[in-house]
């Protein structure tokens, strides 16, 4: 070890000494950066392989009547491509034989599609994951058996997602302008087949803590679009024309059910009984008043939301609200939550549109999260129809 101050084979700690005792000469101080340059470019060589691991996966989702498929690189969406299934409008719901029918001639397409628009092969794929349920068991079996093989025709690993889940966790999706929330939250799932308020204290850690008794909040919108002669999916028509009426012309009775949990087979029932009493006496009276009757029962369905909402931050203590599921894509429950952080404190978190209602971009999320934990799918693994958050 040389003791030299002025040779360039050095002792790094003589030189630190110096360094420190303002000892150093021109020659030991070039020393001392080279050294540090070589550790720097050591460290991004390290780092930079690190992050040079991105995570590809496909994901799949065909619970209901929307057949999907999305490509994810590690939380960001490369391509989220959805084919919707026009044939189940002219029966005012979804036929299931129907959708899965649909699912098996969209899926390849679908799956094409996504992986062309992101640009990637699917030998660079790291993972494939799937809704694995709830939903129509037809429409689930599509996206399994499809996602399965062709998993193992790739030999990569295989992941099953919670369609409920992901409306969830959809908000972990990175966007531009979009804020993610932090735990504990509380989510609140408005679909056509769900309604639920979830306590999220993880990723994976949830407990439902209110859901409907009977139909669902979009269900409620639809059957009252029925009535009204929409075509399906009728929350979409009821929310345009709600903007354009006034919500207070018309009094539905809120159902009274007790806690967290809904209700609304009985409004459907309350909006059938008064349309029909109003047609007798004018039969004109749709047509007449549908703005009007739209604002009412879009006012309704809010109302009733937003009361559960308040009872469950009071009794969880909990006041970040990150709503998911078709239903968040209505303009009076994205204004109604604004309005909330004013007047009760709350922050929220409402989805960027396209991630509202079905989409693969919030199965690839979770499917994400789920592979950084390496929690795969075993190859017998089964659609359920029935699943649990
Ligand atoms: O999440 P989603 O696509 O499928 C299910 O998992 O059910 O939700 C579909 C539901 C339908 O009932 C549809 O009428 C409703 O979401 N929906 C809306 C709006 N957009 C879709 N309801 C009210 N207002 C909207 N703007
Ligand atoms: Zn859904």
């Amino acid at each position: 070890m040389m003791k030299s101050s002025n040779n360039i084979a050095i002792s790094f700690p003589a030189i630190f000494r110096n360094f420190l005792m303002r000892k150093l000469s021109l020659k030991n101080y070039l020393c001392l950066l080279i050294y540090f340059q070589i550790k720097i470019n050591n460290y991004n060589a390290e780092y930079s392989h690190m992050s040079s691991q991105n995570i590809y996966i496909l994901a799949i989702e065909s619970s209901c009547d929307d057949t999907s498929a999305a490509i994810l690189c590690n939380d960001t969406v490369l391509s989220n491509i959805v084919a919707n299934q026009k044939i189940h409008e002219e029966f005012g719901g979804v036929v299931p034989e129907l959708a899965s029918r649909a699912h098996q001639q969209n899926i390849v397409p679908v799956v094409h599609q996504a992986l062309k628009k992101a640009n990637i092969r699917k030998e660079q794929l790291h993972a494939i994951a799937f809704t694995r349920g709830p939903g129509l068991m037809g429409s689930l079996l599509v996206g399994t058996s499809f996602a399965k093989s062709f998993a193992y025709g790739l030999n990569i690993p295989l992941i099953d997602v919670n369609h409920m889940q992901a409306h969830i966790l959809a908000h972990f999706i990175t966007e531009e302008g979009f804020k993610k929330p932090t735990f504990p939250f509380l989510g609140m799932t408005i679909s056509g087949g769900h309604t639920q308020i979830v306590k999220v204290e993880s990723y994976f850690n949830m407990e439902v803590i209110g859901e409907t008794i009977d139909d669902a909040v979009g269900e409620a919108y639809d059957k009252s679009g029925k009535i009204l002669g929409f075509g399906y999916p009728a929350g979409p028509e009821i929310d345009k024309r709600a903007q354009l009426g006034n919500p207070k012309a018309f009094l539905f009775t809120k159902p009274k059910v007790e806690g967290l949990n809904f209700s609304f087979s009985g409004f459907k029932t309350a909006v059938l009984y008064f349309i029909q009493k109003e047609v007798k006496m004018n039969p004109n009276f749709i047509a007449e008043n549908l703005n009007d009757i739209c604002a009412s029962i879009q006012y309704t369905i809010i109302g009733i939301l937003i009361d559960k909402l308040k009872t469950a931050t009071k009794e969880t203590g909990i006041t970040q609200i990150a709503i998911g599921g078709g239903v968040s894509a209505n303009s009076g429950i994205r204004k109604a939550l604004k309005d909330g952080e004013h007047k009760f404190g709350w922050t929220t978190y409402v989805p960027k549109f396209e991630y509202t209602t079905d989409n693969a971009a919030m199965i690839g999320i979770v499917g994400y999260l789920k592979y950084l934990e390496s929690d795969f799918s075993k190859n017998n693994v089964m659609a359920s129809s029935r699943l649990k958050i």
